[in-house]
């Protein structure tokens, strides 16, 4: 297969984890015989430094005329005055949308070698979970109308969480899809009790399952889902929520699997074309000192071939290079636990990966 990726390396250590996440998927394009294009493009602090703008047009146009993108992180405090419509997450944002992007499926999976890192408890992580978060991406309190007003205490700001049946339709229709391939188990999380759009959410979800009669479904608070998740994470298989709670309750998802530095992400459309990006952020504070840890931007990449590209053998091949680093005992500082040693850096930890494969 002949491909063309974007790559939006963004800022912080994002740089230096999609130069890993490249070279492991320049090895496995040797390995089977395709050829990848990279082309970089700005995004973030990086392009306001450039352009004065987070997400120029010719990013949006590169990543549209790409067969799919790679993401690293974006932000940093350099850039933490801008105003907030320049700010470089307003970026991640505007990709997100410009190229249609509402669905955003986070797994959390806790791999058996990182068992120590977790900080949960040996009887409540059992023989361990795989958790599929479906996040919807496009709408919601991130795209709803915000401002500033006279209220009743004198200026105030607000943001507006809205969504439409069409939206909660079709993030809904993918995570029940995602159930029927998985263990058909699908928890939807609201705030029914208290906000109309959960209502309104709760109401749409229980239409569609009834066209997926196979699908164990059941519906949660998102307080009760985000103590649930600690309190016993096994209960779940595939969660579907909103965008700011899918946020909220991917970061906790992935402390519990012991690291957020391995959770991947693929964020979908209608079309094939997708985004693929780590779920943490841009780690100021280590950028620059290759001690981030790879593996959840080598893994979005994992994603990338398996969901855009139909390239399973081929993210098999990737996702067990990972496994077995991990169980060799490899780790980045972040992964250490309660393990002795030395922690590999970011490029050790590439090429251990690179190795592998
Ligand atoms: C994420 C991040 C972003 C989000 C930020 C950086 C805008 O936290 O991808 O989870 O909130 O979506
Ligand atoms: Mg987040």
């Amino acid at each position: 297969m002949e491909l063309k990726i974007a790559l939006l390396k963004g800022d912080g250590i994002g740089p230096e984890i999609v130069d890993s996440a490249v070279a492991v998927l320049e090895k496995t394009a040797e390995k089977f015989g395709h050829k990848f294009t990279f082309n970089p493009y700005l995004i973030g602090g990086c392009a306001i430094d450039e352009t004065g703008l987070p997400l120029p047009q010719e990013t949006v146009d590169g990543c549209l005329a790409s067969d799919s993108v790679i993401l690293g992180a974006v932000g940093g405090p350099k850039w933490d005055d801008q105003p907030g419509d320049n700010r470089p997450e307003k970026a991640l944002l505007g990709i997100r949308s410009a190229m249609g992007l509402f669905t955003n499926l986070r797994p959390a999976k806790l791999y058996p070698a990182l068992r120590g890192a977790s900080p949960l408890k040996d009887e409540i992580v059992g023989d361990g979970f795989d958790i599929m978060i479906v996040r919807e991406l496009t709408g919601g309190i991130y795209f709803g109308d915000r401002g500033y007003r006279e209220g009743k205490y004198g200026q105030e700001a607000f943001d507006t969480e809205a969504y439409s049946v069409t939206e909660i339709e079709r993030i809904g229709k993918v995570a029940f899809e995602a159930a029927m391939k998985r263990s058909k188990r699908l928890c939807s999380v609201d705030k029914a009790n208290v906000l109309e759009s959960s209502r309104l959410w709760r109401k749409t979800m229980h239409e569609l399952s009834e066209q997926y009669p196979e699908v164990e479904y059941r519906d949660m608070f998102v307080d009760n889902a985000a103590m649930q998740l600690v309190r016993d994470p096994r209960q779940f298989d595939v969660i579907v929520t909103s965008n700011m709670f899918g946020d909220i309750l991917s970061d906790e998802a992935s402390q519990i699997t012991g690291s957020i530095g391995m959770l991947a992400s693929a964020s979908l459309g209608a079309s094939k074309r997708g985004l693929y990006e780590p779920i943490h952020g841009s780690a100021p504070d280590i950028a620059g000192k290759n001690l981030a840890n790879p593996i959840a931007t080598i893994l979005s990449g994992a994603m990338m071939l398996r969901y855009s590209f139909g390239l399973i053998k081929e993210a098999e091949t990737i996702e067990n290079a990972v496994d077995k680093v991990l169980e060799a005992g490899l780790r980045t500082a972040d992964l250490m636990g309660t393990d002795k040693g030395e922690p590999l850096s970011c490029t050790e930890m590439t090429e251990a990966i690179l190795k592998v494969i």
